[in-house]
């Protein structure tokens, strides 16, 4: 007989049958119309529109218009958003006090956390999240406030001044602005950065049930506010199996070092015993090839090309592609380069450090989360809590001595 005390290891007990699928390998949490892949053969569409397309075509704020109306905005509705955006890029100045609580020398992912957690404590609208114009009012506010957090996390780490947002300039000059400029010395920002640092944001924008969407719309599922529900997204984003990859990719080609070392480094990831991996190889779903690692290689030998920077870093990294790919290890088991592969190489371009890498996959991740979230919160749904198979002991008694 089944019951508490009794549990059979197949996953049966006396409610019924259910499934043990360790890490969802083959369980769809939910219904979305947001964003499709095909992880055989390496296509990614939001909604609809592939990401190739999207890269080359289209800017950030129009992605996420997309994302979160499920239409690509006329010329009028993309000005009326652009500006919307814009009216709520500063944050309250109490955040600042928030923010001088943290030591320095703190990893940005941990203050990125705690503000934007701490945001639904500024705005009680949010709340309120069965009003579809709070929830509406929420998204803007996440997708333009966080470039000004992040830029702001950097200026607080270096200890200069913090900068204001700059409302004349495009989403992606603004943050460059925000994060190289100081209050002594403004610069125009160079073009090409501000197009290659806006590419990272579109490519990073949406890709379906990930570990960190998968995050944000469980704790939605409870009710819970948008600003609460993307802070567990960003915690989730800062392991190094996801969003933490990039940092991590630019760690190991510092860690290799030269292109003499890759035979020994690929060795060490083939070796079972040894925890180490091939950082931005290899993806759950993709297993033919990350179509946004091809976007962004293509930005990256661009970028790069156009500053005339020579960066050596790049030079092992495609060598470590190359000498991976035909390894019959890495080909066997489907992995290839995926999206953080290079995006560190750019965003060191840029002249980003390395410990702000997933702020800023945080920040362009960031329509992707509150778009999933309004969906789910917009259609009939149900606290996500799924079961366990019981392994530990059967019922025993408290010993009386
Ligand atoms: N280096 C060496 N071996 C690897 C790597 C790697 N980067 N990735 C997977 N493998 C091996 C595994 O050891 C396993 O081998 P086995 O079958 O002999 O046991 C096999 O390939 C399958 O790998 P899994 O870990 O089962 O694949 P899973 O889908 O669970 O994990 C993940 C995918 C987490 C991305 C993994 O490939 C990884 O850790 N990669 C490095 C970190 C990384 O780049 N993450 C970024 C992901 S993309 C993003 O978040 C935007």
């Amino acid at each position: 007989t089944l019951g508490p005390d009794v549990i059979d290891v197949r996953g049966l007990t006396a409610e019924g049958v259910f499934t043990f699928d360790p890490g969802f390998m083959a369980t769809s949490s939910c219904e979305s119309k947001i964003t499709f892949i095909d992880g055989d053969n390496g296509i990614l569409l939001h909604r609809g529109y592939p990401i190739e397309q999207l890269a080359e075509k289209s800017d950030f704020l129009e992605t996420c218009y997309l994302l979160l109306k499920g239409e690509l905005p006329h010329a009028e509705e993309k000005q009326k958003f652009d500006s919307t955006i814009k009216n709520h890029t500063m944050v309250h100045e109490q955040l600042k006090n928030f923010l001088n609580g943290f030591r320095r020398d703190g990893h940005p992912m941990a203050i990125m956390c705690g503000v934007v957690g701490a945001l639904s404590a500024f705005y009680h609208d949010s709340l309120d999240i069965n009003n579809a114009q709070h929830r509406e009012i929420s998204a803007i506010r996440l997708i333009a406030k966080m470039p000004t957090i992040a830029a702001m996390v950097y200026k607080y780490s270096m200890g200069q001044p913090l900068m204001y947002p700059n409302n004349e300039l495009s989403y992606s000059e603004n943050f460059l602005h925000m994060m190289f400029n100081t209050p002594a010395e403004i610069k125009p920002i160079d073009p090409i950065l501000a197009r290659a640092m806006d590419r990272i944001f579109v490519l990073h924008a949406d890709h379906e049930q990930n570990a960190s969407t998968s995050t944000v719309r469980l704790a939605g599922s409870t009710g819970a506010n948008p600003f609460a529900c993307v802070a567990a997204g960003i915690a989730a984003l800062w392991g190094p199996a996801h969003g933490g990859a990039n940092e991590a990719v630019l760690r190991m080609l510092d860690e290799i070092g030269d292109v003499s070392n890759i035979d020994t480094f690929i060795a060490k990831a083939k070796d079972k015993d040894d925890p180490f991996k091939l950082m931005g190889f290899g993806h759950r779903v993709y297993k033919n090839f990350d179509p946004r690692a091809k976007v962004m290689k293509e930005t990256c030998d661009e970028v790069l090309g156009l500053l005339g920077i020579n960066d050596p870093q790049l030079e092992l990294a495609m060598k470590l592609e190359e000498i991976a790919l035909s390894d019959p290890y890495f080909v066997e088991r489907n992995l290839y380069p995926n999206v953080d592969f290079y995006s560190g190489i750019i965003l060191k371009a840029i002249g980003i450090p390395a410990e702000l890498f997933t702020v800023i996959f945080a920040t362009g991740r960031t329509p992707g989360w509150i778009a999933h979230w309004n969906e789910m919160i917009s259609n009939p749904y149900k606290i996500g809590r799924p079961r366990q198979l019981y392994t530990g002991h059967t019922k025993r008694d408290y010993p009386n001595n």
